[in-house]
Parts: structure tokens; C-alpha cells; sequence
């Protein structure tokens, strides 16, 4: 069936649509009120020590205090610059959506939309004004991610595919930046960044989660690429995200062990600290593959292929013991980060 020959919505998404309309309606990120930003910006760190790329490595122990505090600080102006980036980039796809009229059958979807373009754009300016207060210079930004709706959203087709790609980066963003922020003893401001961003993204994805439920059986080869491409698509952006030769040059370690990329960056991928972290990043992804039909017993050579066969096996373990996954859409809207 072709997708604009859909008529009506589920109940399930319909209802999904109004809570999130009106969350949106009652509370959306203030540029001025809802951060910090009168905290001292001397001898922070703006993401825990646990999570700045070189922890559990030797190279850990070859850095001093003062270089670590730095990478946590570059780290993290490199993941905003990348978000600034992103978001201005969906916003305009999106609205570009809107103006299309693809949706114009759903205009509780077209509504939710709006937001969401909004939400981005004060986020994209609240990112900066970060960067700014932090004295964080711009970082070069990988050209695949500014190819991204360039290369998979024409807008002659149904627009699943571009949601999908949009939901599978804001997602891993987010858990990545939950993890990172989650300590008392980072900055304040830092931490309100990621908190307040995430309010709004747990909306968002879930809002994505829900389009591709909705749309996957009338979007025909969309379920066959999703199975191909999901996987490496997620290995490639888990290992750009955490190691970057520009951040490493900008905090400019004396020891010359930081100059051998070669060394330095399988070592920072492979470490034990980071593959528990990216597990946590990926876990609540992974069990979403398997309920919709990503990840299966067919393709799942694709996922050991990349390195997840530890996720998929526990994606499948969680759905053994717990035969439904109702609840999601409250828990997005109520949870509480303080
Ligand atoms: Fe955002
Ligand atoms: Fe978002």
C-alpha cells in the first residue's frame, strides 16, 4: 500500500501524538531560564572522568590531571558542535516535509513536527551558547553527517527512511550523553545541557520510535534496507563519537605516545571501559531492533559482523522474560532526571 493512501492513524499512535503535542505545548526549553549559566567555568570537567575516551587505557595513566580535564571539556564541545550541526540540519528536512505536504493526511504528525523543528532550533542555540561559554571553539564536523538527508531523503518518497536515520543518531546521542553527564562531580551547566536537551529528545525518539511502528508495513523495502544497513551504520558512529584526532590535537598531551594514532585510537575503541559503556548505549536500541523486525535470526550474522553479538543476545534474553513492552510512552513522559 502506498503510504499516503493510509487513511486514519492507530488508536495507539493517535493517543501517542496528543501527550506528546501537549507537552510540547506546555513546556519548551527556555534559551535563558532553564540552565545554569552563571556557573564558574575554571577547573571543570564537563563529562565524567569515567567516560573521557582514554580511561581504562595506559594512556590514561600517561596523561596528567590537567590533560584529562581537558579532554573531558573537548570531548564534550565536540559532541554540542556536532549536535548544532545535526539539529539544524533535521529541522530544515523537516520542515521541508511540512512544506512538501507528504504528511498533510496526518496533521496531528505535522503539528508534532513543528514542534519538534522548534525544540531543535532552540537546542542547536542553547549548544552554542555553551560552546561560547566555555570558550569551545568549532570542531570540523564529518562530512557523512551533512550527507546524510542529502543522500537518503529525496522528497518524492516517503520520508521513513530519513526518520529512521534521524532516530538512530538522536538516540545513540542521547544515551552516549546521559551516560556522560551522569555525576554530581561535573559541571553544573554541563549537566543541565544534556539533562534539559534530553527531556525534550526522550520525546522525540520516542515520537520517531513510533513513526516507523506505524509506517513500516506501507513503506515497501524499508524493513529489507533497515536489516542491512542498521548495523554498521551504528559501529561506525559508536567509533567516530568516541575517539577524534581533532580533540586529541587540541588538548596537546606532551607525552609523544598521543601523537601515534595508530596505537592510540584501537586501543581508546577497544577498551573494556568503553565496550561496557557502549553496551548501556545500546542496550534499550538493541531491543527495539528486535521488536520491530531489524534485527532477526537472518540478519543477525550482519550484527556479530559489527561487534553486537553480546546486545543482540541480551535483546533477546530481555524479551524472554518480559513478554511486552507496554509502558515506554509513559515512562518517556514522566520520568524524572533530578
Ligand atoms: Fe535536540
Ligand atoms: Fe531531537
Amino acid at each position: 500500500m502506498n503510504p499516503l493512501k493510509k487513511k486514519t492513524l492507530s488508536p495507539r499512535f493517535s493517543d501517542l501524538l496528543e501527550k506528546l503535542n501537549k507537552a510540547s505545548e506546555k513546556k519548551q526549553m527556555s534559551l535563558l531560564l532553564d540552565h545554569p549559566w552563571d556557573e564558574p567555568i575554571d577547573n571543570v570537567w564537563l563529562k565524567k572522568r569515567e567516560n573521557i575516551s582514554i580511561y581504562g587505557t595506559s594512556y590514561y595513566d600517561l596523561a596528567s590531571e590537567e590533560e584529562r580535564r581537558l579532554l573531558s571539556v573537548y570531548e564534550t564541545g565536540a559532541w554540542w558542535y556536532t549536535f548544532i550541526v545535526f539539529e539544524n540540519l533535521v529541522s530544515e528536512y523537516y520542515m521541508k516535509i511540512v512544506n512538501h505536504g507528504s504528511l498533510k493526511r496526518f496533521p496531528e504528525v505535522v503539528k508534532y513536527i513543528h514542534h519538534f523543528c522548534k525544540e531543535e532550533i532552540v537546542h542547536a542555540m542553547v549548544f552554542r551558547k555553551a560552546m561560547n561559554y566555555f570558550n569551545i571553539a568549532p570542531f570540523p564536523v564529518p562530512l557523512n553527517l551533512r550527507e546524510i538527508y542529502s543522500h537518503n531523503a529525496s522528497m518524492s518518497e516517503f520520508p521513513l527512511k530519513a526518520i529512521y536515520l534521524t532516530i538512530l543518531i538522536e538516540w545513540l546521542a542521547e544515551n552516549n550523553a546521559m551516560e556522560d553527564c551522569n555525576s554530581k562531580e561535573i559541571s553544573k551547566l554541563s549537566r543541565a545541557v544534556a539533562v534539559e536537551h534530553h527531556k525534550e529528545e526522550a520525546r522525540h525518539i520516542e515520537w520517531g520510535k513510533n513513526m516507523i511502528r506505524e509506517f513500516i508495513d506501507v513503506v515497501p523495502d524499508f524493513l529489507n534496507e533497515a536489516r542491512e544497513i542498521t548495523a554498521p551504520m551504528l559501529r561506525s558512529m559508536l567509533d567516530m563519537s568516541i575517539s577524534s584526532i581533532m580533540v586529541y590535537a587540541r588538548v596537546g598531551f606532551k607525552d609523544k605516545a598521543f601523537k601515534n594514532y595508530k596505537e592510540l585510537i584501537p586501543t581508546v575503541l577497544n577498551a573494556e571501559n568503553r565496550k561496557k559503556i557502549n553496551s548501556k548505549i545500546m542496550a534499550p536500541m538493541m531491543r527495539y531492533f528486535v521488536e520491530i523486525g531489524i534485527c532477526t535470526h537472518e540478519n543477525i550474522e550482519v550484527w556479530k559482523a559489527n561487534g553486537f553479538e553480546k546486545d543482540v543476545e541480551d535483546a533477546i534474553e530481555y524479551f524472554k522474560k518480559k513478554s511486552t513492552n507496554e509502558g515506554d510512552i509513559d515512562n518517556v513522559m514522566d520520568k524524572d532526571y533530578d
